[in-house]
């Protein structure tokens, strides 16, 4: 069977006018609260592990105000883990018993969280496990928790690969026909050509799977870790160094990024990006025409912990006043400054200044191209001269300045929003 076609140019508009999502990973492991892969890196058996399942009860859950607090931090969108790699379903699921609806809690958590997002005007993403490490006939590989129990390795040694990925496929099925429209289908992750066990297209039967998601969802954008082609790449805990490419051709991509290093709830991890480090992050992301899915661990009440809201916060009070740089824009022909990284929207050109400079900015190749410039968030003008090769500064030259340099005139104190932003409207050539 060949690749089903990618999805046409017109069908990521929306995804490269947005920009900025919100990814949710949530599940047992909020419970334990230290890292969303603690089955496998602490080799936990199913015995152990069950005790979150009965003790799986989000009572303050409150899907209305996660997705406020998105579209409050300028989030256009949102991916949610339907299912980790733990097995645990979050999903009414009819082919299993691992799922939210036999816990304490009771209920299904995916409607009322579709439901909710949809109507703060965000589109809809799901993440999905292609790894199981609850499903019976789903292999004891060198990632599975039982990976060094060599009597289980001996039990289990039958397990049935096709019977698993039968049951991937119905569960996509389900996923794709009980919500409406989904926009978007993050899956995770293929590992091929691994001694111990690894898996990829043959094993997910990856076509095929892509095939089915296409025919029931005919508009939504699929990444690429199933070891074949999607619409977009997915570069993850690191900014790309240029926009990407596959074969030399630009493709669509988005950086997926967390809080803290961890995905899932992570009670005692103290490395929290500061707020502004993230702004620099989506801003990084935009101007190399990239996304940023920034991701946020519910804990196990349903809640987003302090120091996500009050990041998101941040995030939203910047978003408010300079979404202009970001939604819809993506990268500029100019070449930007040290410490600056430009984003464009046709005659509109964005200068985000990531180290505040003394007085002065000099933008290469910009002289009589800019009619006016202003601080973003404000609105106030800011002052912007050619200074000829010539010009006497007070007692030296103020020299060295490329031919075509444009000098904005800054004030000396930065204005206090996370990242600065100077407007400049351009003039055609
Ligand atoms: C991974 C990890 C993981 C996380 C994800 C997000 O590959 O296994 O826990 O869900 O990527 O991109």
């Amino acid at each position: 069977m060949t690749s089903p076609t990618p999805n046409p140019a017109s069908a990521l508009e929306w995804f490269q006018d947005d920009r900025f999502g919100l990814f949710l990973h949530w599940g047992l492991y909020a419970l334990p609260a230290r890292h969303e892969w603690v089955k496998s890196r602490e080799k936990l058996t199913d015995a152990h592990y069950d005790r979150y399942f009965r003790h799986f009860d989000p009572d303050l859950f409150d899907p209305a105000g996660w997705a406020r607090m998105a579209r409050e931090a300028g989030m256009r969108y949102f991916v949610i883990t339907t299912k980790h790699h733990e097995g645990f379903c979050l999903w009414d699921s009819e082919l299993t018993d691992y799922k939210v609806t036999n816990t304490p809690y009771g209920r299904d958590l995916i409607a009322p969280m579709v439901e909710a997002f949809r109507a703060e005007g965000l589109r809809v993403g799901f993440y999905h496990s292609l790894i199981d490490w609850h499903h019976p006939d789903f292999p004891v590989d060198g990632l599975h928790p039982r990976r060094d129990d060599e009597e289980f390795k001996a039990a289990n040694a039958g397990r049935d690969m096709a019977k698993y990925t039968d049951y991937l496929h119905g569960q996509v099925r389900e996923l794709l026909t009980r919500f409406g429209q989904i926009d978007y289908l993050f899956f995770d992750f293929s590992y091929p050509g691994r001694e111990w066990g690894g898996k990829g297209v043959a094993d997910w039967r990856s076509e095929e799977l892509l095939k089915l998601v296409r025919d029931l969802q005919p508009d939504i954008l699929v990444n690429d870790r199933l070891e074949i082609p999607g619409d977009f790449v997915t570069p993850e805990q690191y900014q790309p160094s240029a926009p990407m490419q596959v074969d030399g051709q630009p493709v669509a991509w988005e950086a997926c990024q967390t809080l803290n290093g961890s995905w899932g709830y992570d009670r005692d991890n103290l490395d929290w990006k500061p707020t502004d480090l993230l702004v620099r992050m989506l801003v990084d992301s935009v101007s190399k025409d990239g996304n940023l899915l920034l991701n946020v661990g519910p804990n196990g009440r349903g809640e987003f912990e302090p120091r996500a809201v009050e990041r998101l916060r941040g995030i939203g009070e910047w978003a408010r006043l300079h979404g202009r740089s970001v939604y819809g824009a993506g990268r500029s022909e100019f070449t930007p400054p040290a410490d600056c990284r430009y984003t464009q929207r046709g005659d509109r050109l964005y200068v985000h200044v990531f180290g505040w400079p003394f007085k002065h900015l000099h933008l290469p190749g910009l002289a009589g191209r800019v009619d006016y410039a202003q601080f973003l968030h404000d609105a106030s003008e800011v002052g912007m001269r050619v200074i000829e090769p010539a010009e006497q500064a007070q007692n030296t030259k103020l020299g060295g300045l490329p031919e075509h340099t444009l000098t904005l005139e800054l004030p000396v104190q930065r204005p206090e929003v996370a990242v600065p932003v100077i407007e400049l409207f351009l003039t055609s050539p």
